[in-house]
């Protein structure tokens, strides 16, 4: 069984500087593999240093972030890069797609860089786009484009399946579509994602909820009952 184990992680930008901030304040917790967990807080909370550093974009300034047995704060630039590309997939709030590539070449981009990628077809009918992984972003709607975003990230048969704020730029119907997808995703494949919202109601349908607040936990909590995405709110 794959977790990820995170002890006393901490951020600080600019250190021994004037403008010093500790953006993440030894923070410390345990996922076992397949948890659907959010992450939630307000702005500036440190959610998405959490994930840029989970993500391996960032590094820690100290602590251990240990998965398929090793820590990635001891990672150097060149491990960080091949973790980046083998071990994550990402889903950004504003879907950061290749403008100049059609759905599925996007995703079939994200395959050829992954060590074991499923299908890049496959998970283009997964995720409901058969009838549009011939068409470039711009002629989607912001739904689908995310869609693509989540078939890009999931054909790379990641360890880790990371996602900054995934429904902020949707609306609440198209917000609940894309849970329900990722939800899927972490059950069908038995596959850790972590969302990082602001918005609470999107944590009733996840299996463990952690707050932060000023770079801290302030809470840690494992949902036994989770609601399903067509269920909350928003
Ligand atoms: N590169 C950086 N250099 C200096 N400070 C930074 C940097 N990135 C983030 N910070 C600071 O770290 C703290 C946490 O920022 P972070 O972006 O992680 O918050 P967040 O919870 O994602 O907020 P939001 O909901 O607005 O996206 C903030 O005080 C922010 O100003
Ligand atoms: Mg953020």
């Amino acid at each position: 069984m794959k977790e990820i184990k995170v002890q006393n992680l901490t951020k600080i930008y600019n250190q021994n500087q004037d403008n010093e901030v500790v953006a993440l304040n030894d923070v410390s917790f345990t996922l076992p593999q397949g948890t659907f967990c959010v992450i939630l807080g307000a702005s500036g909370a440190g959610k998405s240093t959490l994930l840029n550093i989970l993500g391996g974009m960032d590094k820690a300034t100290s602590g251990s972030y240990i998965i398929n047995d090793k820590d990635v704060v001891k990672f150097t630039s060149q491990e960080l890069a091949v973790f980046r590309r083998h071990d994550i997939g990402f889903v950004f709030q504003f879907y950061n797609l290749m403008p100049n590539l059609t759905a599925l070449e996007n995703v079939e981009l994200a395959a050829s860089v992954a060590l074991e990628p499923l299908n890049s077809e496959d998970i283009i009918n997964q995720v409901g786009l058969k009838d549009r992984k011939n068409s470039f972003p711009s002629q989607m709607s912001g739904g689908e484009q995310q869609r693509v975003a989540i078939a890009r990230a999931v054909t790379k048969n990641p360890t880790l399946l990371l996602c900054d704020e995934p429904t902020g730029a949707l609306d609440s119907k198209t917000g609940e579509q894309i849970l329900t997808l990722l939800h899927d995703v972490s059950v069908q494949y038995n596959k850790t994602v972590i969302i990082v919202t602001h918005n609470s109601n999107i944590a009733e349908c996840a299996s463990r909820v952690i707050k932060i607040s000023d770079g801290k936990i302030i809470e840690d909590k494992i949902n036994d009952k989770p609601k399903k995405p067509s269920e909350i709110e928003w």
